[in-house]
C-alpha cells in the first residue's frame, strides 16, 4: 500500500474484520435476490439436463458415479448451497458429489464450511456429499490449490475430485471483475487444465454489467454508498490500529469518512462525485466494459512504522479498490474466442428497489467434448 498507493483487491476480504463487516453488512434481500437467480441458472442454462444426460449415457466402470462441484471465491456461497441441495433433491441417490469450496478469506470460508457441514450432514454421514475447502487465491493458483486438496485426503477415503469426473465450477459474485485487470481467462485457463481428462467442464459465471445492459437504468454510473465505504477502509484501519504497521500523523481521522458535505446534499453524493471514478475498459480480444476505481485521499500522513522518513503526504488518492463491470456481448465473445461455449440468460438487476440498482449476469463457459 505505501509503495504502490493501493491495496491487493483480491485480498480485500482477507482481513478477519472486513470479512466480519461483509458478513453481517451485505444486504440480505439482495442476497436472496441474487442466490435465487443462481439457484435458476442451473435450469436456465441446461446444465441440469447435460448433467443428468451425462451420468446416465457414461459407460459403466464398476465405481459409484461422481460429479464434482467447486465454489470459487465462494465468500458465504449461498448460491453454491442452493445448488449443492438441488443436485442432491435432483440426482440419483447413487451419484456422490464432491464438493470443494475455495477461497481467500479464512473467515469467509469457515462460515460457508459450517453451514454446508451442518444444513447437508445427512448427505455427509451417508457418503453422497464429499465436503472438503482450502484457503486458496483462485486466479494466482487455482491449480496447485486443486493439487494440495487432493493430496490431503488420505488415500483409504478414495479419489477426492477425480480429473475424469463431469465437472462444474461455480464463480459467481463478480470475482473476475473485482480482480487486477486482463485477468479473465486465469481461473477458466487453470480450470480446465486440471480437469484435462474431463470430457465435461463448465465454469459458471457471474459478473457485473455495465449500466447500459439489459433494463434500462436510469442513473449514468452505479452509485455507491459511504456504507460500502466503511467496508473498504476495514483493512487500512485493521493495518493502523490493531496491528500497527502503519503509522499516521493523527491515527484517530486516518481511514475516516469526512462529515464535511461541502456543497452536496449527502456524503454518499460527495463520494461518488469526488471519490469513485469511471474509466472505459479495454481488455484482450475486443473486451469492453467500464472499470470503477474507489479512491481515497489520505487526511494525514502516513508511514510504515518505524520508517517516518519514507512519508505518502497527506492529500495522496490511495486506490483501495477497482472493479470492472463488463459489456455482456464483448465478454461472451472473449470466452468463445478462448474456445469454450457459451451459454447466456436474461441478467437480473440486483438491488431493484434500492437506491444502487445494478446488473448481473450469470452464464455457462462450457468445454464437452
Ligand atoms: C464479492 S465476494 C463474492 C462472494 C460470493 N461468491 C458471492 O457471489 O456472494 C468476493 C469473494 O471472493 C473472494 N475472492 C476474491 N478474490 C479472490 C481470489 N483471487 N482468490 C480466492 N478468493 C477470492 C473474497 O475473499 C470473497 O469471499
Amino acid at each position: 500500500m505505501i509503495r504502490k498507493r493501493r491495496l491487493s483487491f483480491s485480498h480485500l476480504y482477507a482481513v478477519g474484520h472486513a470479512a466480519a463487516w461483509w458478513a453481517i453488512h451485505s444486504g440480505k434481500s439482495e442476497v436472496d435476490n441474487k442466490k435465487r437467480y443462481e439457484q435458476a441458472s442451473w435450469v436456465n442454462l441446461g446444465l441440469d439436463t447435460e448433467l443428468k444426460r451425462r451420468l446416465a449415457t457414461a459407460p459403466p466402470s464398476g465405481q459409484r458415479p461422481v460429479v464434482n462441484l467447486l465454489g470459487l471465491g465462494v465468500g458465504e456461497g449461498w448460491g453454491e448451497i442452493e445448488l449443492i441441495a438441488h443436485l442432491l433433491e435432483t440426482l440419483d441417490r447413487d451419484v456422490q458429489i464432491h464438493y470443494a469450496a475455495l477461497d481467500v478469506s479464512p473467515q469467509l470460508l469457515v462460515m460457508h464450511y459450517c453451514v454446508v457441514r451442518d444444513r447437508f450432514r445427512a448427505a455427509i454421514e451417508s457418503g453422497r456429499l464429499i465436503l472438503a475447502a482450502t484457503l486458496a487465491d483462485i486466479v494466482a493458483g487455482l491449480g496447485p490449490a486443486l493439487a494440495r486438496l487432493r493430496a490431503g485426503r488420505p488415500s483409504s477415503a478414495g479419489e477426492l475430485l477425480p480429473e475424469r469426473a463431469p465437472t462444474i465450477a461455480t464463480c459467481f459474485g463478480n470475482t473476475i471483475g473485482n480482480d487486477d485487470p486482463m485477468h479473465e481467462d486465469l481461473i477458466l485457463t487453470q480450470l480446465l487444465e486440471h480437469f484435462a481428462a474431463s470430457d465435461y467442464v463448465t465454469l459458471v459465471l457471474g459478473v457485473s454489467l455495465r449500466r447500459t445492459q439489459g433494463r434500462k437504468l436510469t442513473a449514468e454510473r452505479d452509485q455507491y454508498s459511504a456504507k460500502f465505504y466503511e467496508f473498504l477502509l476495514q483493512t487500512p484501519q485493521h493495518l493502523l490500529h490493531d496491528l500497527q504497521i502503519l503509522s499516521s500523523s493523527d491515527p484517530t481521522r486516518e481511514f475516516t469518512i469526512p462529515a464535511d458535505l461541502r456543497h452536496y446534499p449527502t456524503i454518499d453524493a460527495r463520494l461518488n462525485d469526488e471519490w469513485i471514478t469511471m474509466q472505459p475498459y479495454n481488455g484482450e480480444h475486443g473486451l469492453t466494459g467500464d472499470r470503477y476505481s474507489f479512491y481515497y485521499p489520505l487526511q494525514t500522513d502516513i508511514w510504515l512504522a518505524g520508517q517516518p522518513k519514507d512519508r505518502v503526504p497527506a492529500g495522496t488518492r490511495l486506490m483501495l479498490y477497482s472493479v470492472t463491470k463488463y459489456d455482456f456481448e464483448t465478454l461472451k465473445q472473449f470466452y468463445q474466442t478462448l474456445g469454450m461455449q457459451v451459454v447466456d440468460q436474461p441478467p437480473m438487476v440486483v438491488d431493484a428497489a434500492g437506491n444502487n440498482p445494478r446488473m448481473y449476469a450469470v452464464m455457462a463457459l462450457v468445454r464437452a467434448r
